[in-house]
């Protein structure tokens, strides 16, 4: 007892003398050397010297104490860094914190208050660092805050810090990103509110032009950010403003948890929490994410729709025409806008307002507020106001009230899927009277006609199917049957029957018949998966089944529900999945028949190549990116692929590509991968270092093998092909030490001839370059692969990739903890080429 109650004291006695040498405090008899830290009292944050990445200079800064990776929220002396070791951060005889070295008397950095004679005495000014990350100047006795770093941000936004300015005293509070990640000066882009009249809106900007607008706060979010819905039970957002006042903050109500919101180099401004499981950052938002982000992308008057990858995505609003017509409808270029329909008039001649839905609202530069009135009311004053030109609810909360009056040309509307908000827009009587007819179903004589002869058609043609069904039942009964029978009948009594003819699934015989017993002559290939068969059902459509290897351990009930929700991922960079055969052991997938071959075929075949110039090959390149991005972000399902490689990505007969064997990770089933990771998933040359060495599987790893894929079709030949005379043994490193001559463009398949635009292959290398960097944090997201690739915004630079299977040098290398076996069971199963 007596023993325990010692132990108790001694061990709080060595916490406090802890405690006690790690200050949180200067002053000027306690100054800051290089070397030296500065802790927080609950030891979140620590301030002290640094040097970022290849950088040889000495910055101060604070970052979080505690965690693995190195995170710098703020910066003193960003824009003039320090030479060598020689810094010391003290209080200057005026009371000012000052950053000093050796060398000369003027301050590398100073906090630059001027204050009261009366008050000038250093003894009396201290500088701390708080729990939350703020460094605070200030009297020691009376605690008068006279300078604090959270009043000077520099690229990420933390808890209780603001964003904002306020008129009356001349501050603003904005982020502004670093140079590059060796520099934490002054870089291109800054995340501020607008100073202009009209109602306060965010930006990020590029240099001084706007970039991406998160927009107004409509009493619950920024309109340009709708995820912040999502999170507002972890997060507490709230803003404050007036006419000459702005200030947004963030809390979090769990406070042990860790957040921060950066604005990066690379343009987009990305809000992370720490996960301490996984021990790093998540990222749970970043923008801009889509082609309609680009601030002003169509112009004015004009609706962008992210969610139209396939056709033109930008669309006149109601009552207005494209001001360039050929631009928009020839060249697709939106970025002109729309004007008013010729010869129409708005004022005092019967106009209205029509609702357009669902939108993320223009932006406000040129709106006005109007508290406390209704929506009617809002509608009076509108079309009172000929200068109005649409109005909206200003405050959604609670129903919506207060409203919005925009006075000019409409810049910046997106169609968003979430949290849009309804804008209404001043149009002319003729438009007026199109908008209200609609919807009351009063038709149009021509529709009207169509629709009647749409149906009389339509049911020709249920009849004369309905007679062939029952000749054709007669005839053969053997033949392509919807397996149905015995087994599902009692899963069908919860279905609705109507879901019947739809079931995916194919007969043994069926199968068998069409692709004539899996003979020899019908063999496409084998895959890691198994074999693939041509065939041709008595309907005529060719087909291609894939025989599973067996005992892939899944059950029959859960592979059918998994080929279920396959069949439904439909996207033109997608093989479809047709439906699947399951009997005797034996399982099978059924897909469409692509007449041309692999990728592989055509880019790793000197004659082949040649075909390919630089615009299909481009295409291909977009068309993997937009499939692969579908599988991780837009379906439902969120499918990682994990074995990605050229001979899984088929041609149709236009060039199109279509990646296949994508959900066979689901069907092999979560466990199954894991352990056979090694022997039947990933090939040789394509797969992730995490991934190969450590099982470590994420849609980054994915990422990792588009690169390769990308890069491939730049040079036109294999990862693993290997040159005589060549440094490196892969072709990732061959681009990657090119890449650092500054020689990127020799890589280049050389039966192009040069015939290709040098920026457009150079920024594509560079992707790749990102997407088959060592850490998978680094690597960009699919989302963001097919931003960079359609939009010159900057990107940066990419580090040194994974040289996976280089020879033993580099294996020992990047084998951390995968040991010797493994990796000759790697090496083992070069099973790939189909
Ligand atoms: C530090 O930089 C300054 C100016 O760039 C230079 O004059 C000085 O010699 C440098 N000091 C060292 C130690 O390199
Ligand atoms: C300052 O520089 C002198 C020589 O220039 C050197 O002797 C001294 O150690 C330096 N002091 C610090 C704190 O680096
Ligand atoms: C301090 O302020 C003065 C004038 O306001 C300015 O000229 C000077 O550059 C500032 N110094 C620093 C280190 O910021
Ligand atoms: C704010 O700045 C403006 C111009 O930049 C100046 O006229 C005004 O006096 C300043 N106000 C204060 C309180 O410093
Ligand atoms: C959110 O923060 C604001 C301002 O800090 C505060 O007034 C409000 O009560 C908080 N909301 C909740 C639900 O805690
Ligand atoms: C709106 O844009 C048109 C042409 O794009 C321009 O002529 C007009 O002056 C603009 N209107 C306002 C109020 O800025």
């Amino acid at each position: 007892m007596i023993n325990k109650l010692l132990v108790n004291s001694l061990i709080i006695l060595l916490t406090f003398s802890f405690c006690s040498c790690s200050s949180d405090t200067i002053s000027s008899d306690k100054p800051i050397r290089d070397g030296e830290l500065l802790i927080s009292k609950s030891k979140t944050f620590a301030l002290g010297f640094f040097t970022p990445g290849k950088s040889t200079y000495r910055y101060v800064g604070i970052w979080f104490n505690n965690l693995p990776i190195k995170t710098v929220v703020w910066v003193a002396n960003r824009n003039s860094p320090i030479n060598d070791t020689s810094g010391i951060l003290t209080i200057d005889p005026n009371g000012n914190l000052v950053l000093n070295n050796n060398l000369s008397t003027i301050p590398i950095w100073s906090t630059n208050v001027s204050f009261p004679q009366s008050q000038r005495e250093s003894t009396s000014v201290i500088a701390q660092l708080t729990d939350i990350a703020n460094l605070v100047l200030m009297l020691s006795n009376t605690r008068t805050v006279l300078w604090e770093s959270f009043d000077h941000p520099t690229d990420t936004m933390l808890p209780y810090q603001r964003i904002g300015f306020d008129r009356k005293t001349n501050q603003s509070w904005s982020l502004r990103s670093w140079k590059t990640d060796d520099d934490p000066g002054n870089g291109a882009f800054t995340v501020k509110f607008s100073t202009n009249i009209g109602k306060h809106q965010m930006f990020l900007y590029k240099h001084d032009l706007p970039w991406w607008r998160a927009g107004h706060w409509n009493g619950e979010l920024l309109v340009g950010l709708p995820y912040m819905k999502r999170d507002m039970d972890v997060i507490n957002i709230s803003l404050v403003e007036d006419d000459n006042y702005v200030a947004l903050s963030y809390k979090m109500y769990d406070k042990s948890l860790m957040s921060r919101v950066v604005v990066q180099q690379s343009g987009f401004v990305q809000a992370f929490m720490w996960e301490s499981q996984k021990r790093q950052w998540a990222r749970y938002w970043s923008e801009p994410i889509n082609q309609c982000d680009n601030y002003g992308t169509c112009g004015t008057n004009s609706n962008c729709d992210p969610s139209n990858f396939v056709g033109f995505r930008c669309t006149c609003l109601p009552g207005f025409e494209p001001k360039f017509s050929r631009d928009w409808y020839e060249n697709r270029d939106g970025s002109g806008g729309c004007v008013r329909n010729k010869g129409v008039y708005v004022c005092g001649n019967g106009e209205g307002f029509v609702k357009v839905e669902s939108l993320k609202v223009p932006d406000t530069s040129v709106a006005v507020a109007k508290g406390g009135l209704s929506l009617e009311e809002c509608d009076k004053e509108c079309l009172r106001d000929c200068s109005c030109t649409a109005y909206a609810v200003a405050d959604v909360r609670n129903g919506g009230s207060g409203c919005l009056t925009w006075h000019g040309n409409l810049t910046d509307i997106q169609k968003l899927t979430d949290q849009g908000q309804n804008l209404f827009l001043r149009v002319d009587k003729v438009e007026l009277a199109d908008y209200y007819k609609k919807p009351k179903g009063v038709l149009d004589k021509k529709i009207l006609s169509s629709i009647v002869v749409a149906s009389i058609v339509a049911i020709i043609i249920i009849v004369i199917l309905i007679c062939l069904y029952y000749l054709w039942k007669k005839k053969t009964k053997d033949k392509m049957m919807w397996q149905l029978n015995q087994d599902s009948s009692e899963e069908e009594n919860g279905a609705q029957s109507s879901t019947r003819p739809n079931l995916p699934f194919f007969s043994f015989k069926t199968i068998m018949t069409a692709t004539r017993n899996c003979g020899h002559e019908n063999k496409l290939g084998q895959g890691g998966f198994g074999s693939v068969y041509k065939g041709c059902l008595v309907n005529g459509q060719e087909i291609a089944v894939k025989r599973l290897s067996k005992h892939s351990g899944q059950g029959k009930e859960e592979f059918k529900n998994e080929v279920k929700l396959l069949v439904k991922l439909q996207h033109r960079n997608l093989v479809r999945l047709l439906g699947c055969c399951f009997e005797k052991e034996e399982r099978m997938l059924v897909y469409e028949y692509l007449p041309n071959k692999s990728l592989d075929f055509f880019i790793f075949n000197q004659n082949q190549r040649s075909s390919l110039d630089w615009g299909m090959r481009f295409e291909i390149i977009c068309g993997i990116a937009r499939g692969v991005l579908y599988l991780h972000q837009d379906s439902r399902l969120k499918i990682i692929h994990r074995d990605l490689k050229a001979s899984n990505v088929l041609l149709d007969a236009a060039m199109n590509p279509k990646i296949s064997d994508f959900g066979m990770a689901r069907i092999f089933g979560e466990d199954e991968i894991q352990a056979r990771t090694k022997r039947v998933v990933g090939t040789y040359g394509y797969m992730a270092p995490e991934y190969a060495m450590e099982g470590r599987y994420s849609t980054k790893s994915d990422v990792f093998s588009y690169g390769v894929i990308l890069l491939e079709i730049i040079a036109g030949q294999r990862n693993t092909h290997c040159e005589i005379g060549r440094a490196s043994p892969n072709l990732i490193g061959h681009v990657w030490t090119l890449w650092t001559e500054g020689r990127a463009l020799d890589t280049v398949d050389s039966t192009l001839n040069q015939s290709y635009p040098p920026a457009i292959v150079l920024r594509c290398i560079h992707i790749g370059l990102l997407c088959v960097q060592e850490n998978a944090m680094n690597r960009p997201t699919m989302s963001e692969v097919a931003f960079m690739l359609c939009n010159e915004t900057p990107i940066c630079q990419p580090q040194k990739p994974a040289f996976l299977f280089n020879g033993n040098q580099d294996l020992q290398e990047s084998s951390t903890s995968g040991g010797g076996s493994s990796i000759n069971e790697l090496t083992e199963t070069t099973i790939s080429a189909r």
